[in-house]
């Protein structure tokens, strides 16, 4: 038997059966035999979830105005509210003009609702529907968005945020602020021209040159965008009174913009990151890679102050009114301010993974530029064949160096690392030249993505898979 992996993973017989498959390939060069994403492994720990009431949405993904898609006809799309425990489940019907999925950007799900096509699912075709259900399991701020080419920065997001039953923070009012860089055009054909590669002579008014930030050590951006929004508006006013403890829950759904983020007037206290609790720790400004969240808590003042999101590196902004009395917004204020690093965030001690040495270490080096358009992990663009293996119940380091000189915002699937601080995330910005080390405890079989969220950058190849090998397990 010679069977293709990569045609069969694209098909039912694929996505069902990898695991009979690489026991059909002994002899070749075969490595090891992975979890299959609807198998058993995958179910257990589903039961293991405890799966609560179920919660029934409907999502229609199609075209909306101007040049944007969008989910129910909004951008961002319709929030989803569910409390740790409950089962999701969401029947997205496809009115697209292309194959589509949703990705749970941050939940640790079972591996077949985790929208990936052509590894957890087939790619849900033109007029088709799909239902995802999962458990989700963690309170935390999430987001959703398909996994198919370059979908997300046409407007295809929304957040998903999963309510904790025994809330230990105490708060007055909340507020979900979705951050995005808006195209205003086809994600596709900006691709196009970035892989035709930077010939001056043909250079379009999509690729942006020498934008550069200190903070994100060099290189900021790919792409120049026509506006940024936040919660899909250029302007608009948020009200509260006076006094108000608020919760802020941002997100950055950009496809290529890094957001530094600032209330005028406030300083903000992060109590979140991707989800996951850190001890509260006070800033004056956030920087928010593309894919990452934060939490804040902010008593506001009387008067009214400008929420700012500064596109970092590209000279434009977007800014929303904070008003809890009269007055005119001040400046934005803040944005000079000390900026929130990573080695300040600690993990609440709720979350912090048990110390254990790493029973594997995965070397992820981020290749590629700007000139070929190349980007790639290990040198080599994606490729659903290209499995690294690990073990259910192992410790397991992924090393990500940066042999670029850009930055890139790394995203593991169905888990929640730990940085070097402890701090746990799933998304974490890694600056060129450098090298970040995150731990990740693996008890949640199945085969993940792990990729750079800069969308252009996870299309043209930086972009790769981990799987649990189906032989058995590593005791803990
Ligand atoms: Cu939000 Cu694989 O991504
Ligand atoms: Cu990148």
């Amino acid at each position: 038997m010679n069977l293709d992996r990569r045609t069969l993973l694209r098909t039912g017989a694929g996505l069902l059966g990898a695991a009979a498959l690489t026991a059909c390939g002994a002899g070749r060069t075969e490595k090891a035999a992975f979890v299959s994403p609807a198998g058993p492994q995958v179910r257990a720990a589903e039961q293991a979830r405890r799966p609560g009431r179920v919660r029934d949405i409907r999502l229609v993904a199609a075209p909306a105005e101007g040049a944007a898609w969008a989910y129910n006809g909004q951008v961002p799309g319709p929030e989803i509210r569910v409390t740790a425990g409950e089962v999701v489940r969401a029947r997205l019907v496809n009115n697209l003009p292309a194959e589509t999925s949703i990705h749970w950007h941050g939940l640790a799900l079972r591996n077949d609702a985790d929208g990936v096509p052509g590894v957890t699912q087939q790619p849900v075709r033109p007029g088709a529907e799909h239902v995802y259900e999962f458990t989700a399991p963690d309170p935390g701020t999430h987001w959703f968005h398909p996994h198919s080419g370059t979908q997300f920065d046409r407007g295809l997001y929304a957040p998903i945020i999963v309510e904790d039953p025994r809330e230990p923070l105490g708060y007055d009012a909340e507020w979900v602020v979705v951050l995005d860089d808006w195209l205003d055009g086809d994600p596709d054909e900006v691709l196009a021209e970035l892989a035709g590669g930077m010939d001056h002579t043909k250079m379009s008014p999509n690729m942006l040159m020498g934008a550069t930030s200190p903070l994100l050590g060099g290189d900021a951006g790919d792409v120049r965008y026509a506006t940024y929004l936040i919660n899909g508006k250029a302007r608009q006013t948020f009200r509260a009174k006076p006094g108000t403890r608020l919760r802020i829950r941002l997100i950055n759904a950009g496809g290529d913009t890094a957001f530094r983020v600032a209330l005028g007037g406030h300083r903000l206290t992060v109590t979140h990151t991707d989800g996951f609790a850190v001890q509260p720790v006070e800033t004056d400004a956030l920087l928010i890679g593309m894919g990452e969240r934060y939490d804040v808590l902010v008593t506001l003042k009387d008067g009214a102050f400008p929420l700012t999101a500064l596109a970092e590196g590209k000279k434009a902004a977007v800014s929303a009114v904070v008003r809890t009395g009269s007055g005119t917004p001040g400046k934005a204020g803040g944005l000079d301010g000390r900026v929130l690093r990573y080695a300040q965030l600690l993990p609440h001690e709720s979350v912090r993974l048990a110390a254990r040495t790493p029973d594997r270490t995965v070397r992820f080096e981020l290749t590629g530029g700007m000139a070929a358009y190349d980007w790639a992990i290990n040198g080599r663009r994606y490729d659903p064949r290209d499995i690294t293996p690990i073990r259910q119940g192992e410790r397991v380091r992924l090393s990500f160096v940066n042999r670029t000189t850009m930055w890139h915002p790394m995203h593991l699937h169905g888990h929640t690392f730990a940085l070097p601080s402890g701090a746990r995330k799933d998304t974490a910005v890694v600056l060129p030249g450098d090298t970040l080390e995150v731990d990740f405890q693996a008890d949640n079989p199945g085969v993940w993505m792990v990729h750079c969220h800069n969308v252009y950058h996870q299309e043209s190849g930086m972009m790769t898979l981990l799987g649990y090998e189906s032989g058995g397990s590593r005791s803990e």
